[in-house]
């Protein structure tokens, strides 16, 4: 059996999907970063028809259990997972993707990668996405210096103690890097449990 399941994903997939709806393309390829279990990418596929989805995760037990739920979902509308890294700063190349992508989703990640993972994101995000194109990032966010709750706190203390090198991310410096970048930061909205989603464009 290696299906994953994620309680997480299933509590917050309904709230990200409204985000999504006002935020994706009407069609084109959507690829996903990190994809973990593959929960998340099942219920947009089903939500977004006209979308093509592309899930992946450098982690083969979660492009194994991703494949699972493609089986037995049976959505004609994804693709088979990828193992992108995006800490390799070749990451845009290993995808191997024949079309154009018209929007990049990251649910999750970048608090549980070293920071050389956002930055990554953001490179290689910049070189396959068109003019527009938004690059969704969901999850906890430090902002004003400082956590916007006590279970932000826990989690980032529980964070660092498995990796010093993960922990909640500043809002503000998440952002000045994705402008750096080649993003424009579009906007933030609230969601359940003290977590952001953070909508940039490709500028
Ligand atoms: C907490 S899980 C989130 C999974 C899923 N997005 C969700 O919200 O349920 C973090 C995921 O990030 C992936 N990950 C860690 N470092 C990564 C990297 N450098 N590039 C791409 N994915 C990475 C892990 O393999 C893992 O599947």
């Amino acid at each position: 059996m290696t299906k994953q399941h994620s309680p997480a994903a299933l509590r917050n997939r309904a709230p990200i999907t409204d985000v999504l709806a006002t935020t994706l393309p009407d069609s084109g390829q959507v690829l996903e970063v990190a994809s973990g279990s593959g929960e998340h990418v099942i219920h947009f596929a089903g939500r977004f028809p006209a979308l093509t989805w592309i899930p992946s995760d450098p982690a083969p037990e979660a492009r194994a259990s991703i494949a699972e739920h493609l089986a037995d979902a049976g959505l004609p509308n994804v693709q088979s997972p990828r193992a992108v890294d995006v800490s390799d700063p070749d990451w845009p190349a290993t995808l191997d993707n024949t079309g154009g992508l018209q929007a990049i989703v990251c649910i999750n990640m970048i608090h549980i990668a070293p920071w050389q993972a956002c930055l990554g994101l953001f490179e290689g995000a910049a070189q396959l996405l068109p003019r527009a194109a938004p690059l969704y990032l969901y999850g906890p966010y430090r902002r004003g210096g400082g956590h916007t709750s006590q279970s932000n706190a826990a989690f980032d203390a529980q964070l660092k103690q498995s990796n010093p090198l993960w922990g909640l991310r500043d809002l503000e410096t998440v952002c000045e890097e994705a402008e750096a970048r080649g993003f424009t930061h579009e906007r933030t909205v609230e969601m359940p449990a003290n977590n952001l989603s953070v909508i940039l464009r490709r500028a």
